[in-house]
């Protein structure tokens, strides 16, 4: 039978407790991690948001009190009132190893069922279990810090933008579509019959009309939704730190931010970065990298064989050239080791699934080893070999493609060689903003271009000119924060004049009728006074993890959804009945 609390009143949290409070009388409350009976004897770990704190129960405590506590089983909710005292043997893995409560009263606040996971870090419970019976996956350790990390990135976050004159303001939930490329989730509307509300994929045309509105600068923490494939680092319902600000250039949106990451990186990891952060053309980042979000934390550089290769005799790289496509590739050091020829076909499987044809290799052993080496002359493969800088020990990996495929099989082939070798070291931190990104991109599905980032996104003023006559090569004030392989954040300066807007929507195939459908008040309220504005947005969870050292989203977010998008603590999404389906005027097709 549970207890109420009665006279008790906690005083201090479980990791309070000291040698300076010893023979001082505590009570404390929580949760019953362990408990071990040694007969006369009863020991139990109490654990708070704090820690743990141990408790005793002897014959000093008097037969009832002993019999009440043998009742005492994992995960009951107790109150404890005791003396505090050191303790005979220390245990050095607690905070508070050093003295323990003996207890002198005990109330039991509520009783546990045998829990169906155990409350322990590194379990190697499914993760469908946690997600299932989250309560109690939430008590580890591991998470409750995660969350407290988190809390303490929004109030940082607040402190900071607060400080520097922004103010925060909220914007609508259910809303008109928004322009972030991804789906939408769609809500009915019961009063207007067969309409429907779009959850925002990010507040951007609300902060843009804030500006509009004179409110200077803008910040929120908010929630954002996109119906899109979910990876490790994705979620359909996600959070964003969105901040607008008003006359201003590039410079000044990323040098504040620069100021705020300054703060985040000292006050959680009591890392200091320097600054200003690096910065890389977008160009150059695909180049040496491979990709827009490139892991400065190692080496192995994509290197551009296509010159040496273009009149080489082997047609793949041949054709490849002359089509104006390119051979590159990167250098495995000690590669030739660590990778057996079984272990290098995965790699060229790894390769296929960004699209690529094959994956070339050379191995530098005692001799050369490659099936392509038959193709290539002594003095193609020396040049190849001196390009890459070569020794002995390593392993050469090509992709002769379309650039877009040769990019991102060779990108990503990078970081899992880098995953797969350990070259990481978590403990650095590499940021670096990547800049002047494409204004726009093809869609080979849709057969047109579409804007990279969203339409409202404003072209280098030296480009301008490029929205007619030269779509590929127009470049956007646009910006992303990249840490450590991952993108973190991303804006850019927006569109305020609107025959530059015009353009660009001509240029992405926007009618002037459809342009006014899908964003006519946006358009609206620029025509009476629309102040140079720009700004950013970060992954909110994206930053948590890099903080907390997560490597799933999932545990940064207290109720999380699968990959396949489903709540399993609350078994969302759920079928509606048939009176709530025809209230909002939807029928249900097989
Ligand atoms: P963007 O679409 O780049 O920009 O989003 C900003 C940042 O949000 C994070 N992010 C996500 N995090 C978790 N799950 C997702 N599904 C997800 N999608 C995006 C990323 C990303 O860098 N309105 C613009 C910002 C602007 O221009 O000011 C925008 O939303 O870390």
């Amino acid at each position: 039978m549970a207890e109420n609390m009665g006279n008790l009143r906690r005083t201090h949290y479980c990791n309070e407790i000291s040698e300076d409070l010893v023979s001082k009388e505590v009570t404390l409350m929580g949760w019953v991690a362990k408990q071990r009976s040694l007969g006369s004897i009863i020991f139990v770990d109490l654990r708070d948001r704090s820690g743990i704190a141990q408790i005793v129960f002897d014959d000093t405590c008097g037969d009832e009190l002993l019999e009440k506590a043998s009742h005492i089983r994992g995960e009951f909710v107790i109150a404890v009132r005791g003396k505090i005292r050191e303790r005979s043997s220390i245990n050095e893995e607690l905070d508070t190893g050093s003295v323990e409560v003996l207890a002198e009263e005990l109330r039991i606040l509520s009783e546990s069922e045998v829990p169906p996971i155990y409350v322990k870090d590194n379990d190697n419970v499914s993760e469908n279990m946690r997600l299932k019976y989250r309560t109690l996956d939430l008590r580890k350790p591991s998470m409750q810090k995660n969350l407290m990390i988190r809390s303490e990135i929004y109030k940082i976050t607040r402190d900071f933008f607060y400080e520097h004159g922004f103010i925060e303001i909220e914007t609508p939930m259910l809303t008109k579509p928004t322009p972030e490329g991804a789906r939408d989730y769609l809500v009915p509307s019961r009063v207007n019959a067969g309409k429907f509300y779009a959850l925002p994929q990010s507040p951007q045309l609300m902060k843009q009309l804030l500006m509009v509105a004179g409110l200077d600068r803008y910040i929120q923490i908010t929630k954002c939704f996109r119906d899109e494939d979910l990876r490790a680092n994705r979620q359909p319902e996600f959070t964003q730190i969105d901040l607008e600000m008003s006359f201003v250039t590039e410079e000044e949106v990323m040098s504040i931010n620069e100021a705020f990451l300054k703060k985040l990186f000292k006050e959680i990891l009591d890392i200091d970065i320097e600054l200003p952060i690096k910065r890389m053309e977008y160009q150059e980042a695909m180049d040496r990298f491979g990709v827009d979000k490139p892991d400065l934390r190692f080496g192995m550089e994509l290197v551009d064989i296509s010159e040496i290769v273009k009149d080489c005799g082997f047609k793949v790289f041949e054709n490849n050239v002359e089509k104006g496509r390119s051979v590159r590739g990167i250098k495995v050091e000690g590669g030739d080791e660590a990778y057996s020829k079984k272990q290098v076909k995965k790699l060229e499987s790894f390769v296929k699934d960004y699209k690529a044809a094959g994956l070339s290799w050379i191995r530098i052993g005692e001799e050369i080893d490659s099936p392509i080496s038959k193709f290539l002359s002594e003095e193609t493969l020396d040049n190849i070999l001196e390009a890459f800088d070569a020794k002995k020990g390593d392993l050469i990996l090509i992709l002769a493609d379309k650039n877009s495929v040769v990019y991102s099989g060779l990108g990503n082939l990078r970081n899992k060689v880098a995953r797969d070798l350990n070259l990481i070291n978590n403990n650095d931190y590499k940021l670096v903003w990547i800049t002047k990104f494409p204004l726009f991109e093809y869609d080979e599905e849709e057969e047109r271009y579409v804007a990279m980032h969203h339409p409202f996104t404003s072209p280098l003023d030296s480009d301008i000119d490029k929205l007619v006559n030269d779509k590929e090569n127009a470049r956007a004030k646009a910006y992303d924060l990249v840490i450590n392989g991952d993108e973190m954040g991303g804006g850019s300066i927006r569109i305020n004049d609107p025959d530059i807007q015009e353009k660009m929507f001509e240029a992405l195939g926007l009618s002037q009728e459809e342009a006014n459908e899908k964003f006519g008040f946006l358009l609206d309220a620029f025509k009476y006074g629309a102040p140079p504005h720009g700004g950013l947005a970060y992954g909110l969870d994206r930053l948590v993890m890099l903080f907390t050292n997560a490597s799933s989203i999932r545990d940064v977010i207290a109720f999380p959804k699968t990959q396949a998008a489903t709540c399993l603590l609350t078994g969302a999404p759920t079928e509606l009945s048939d009176k709530q389906l025809e209230e909002v005027h939807i029928k249900v097709v097989e």
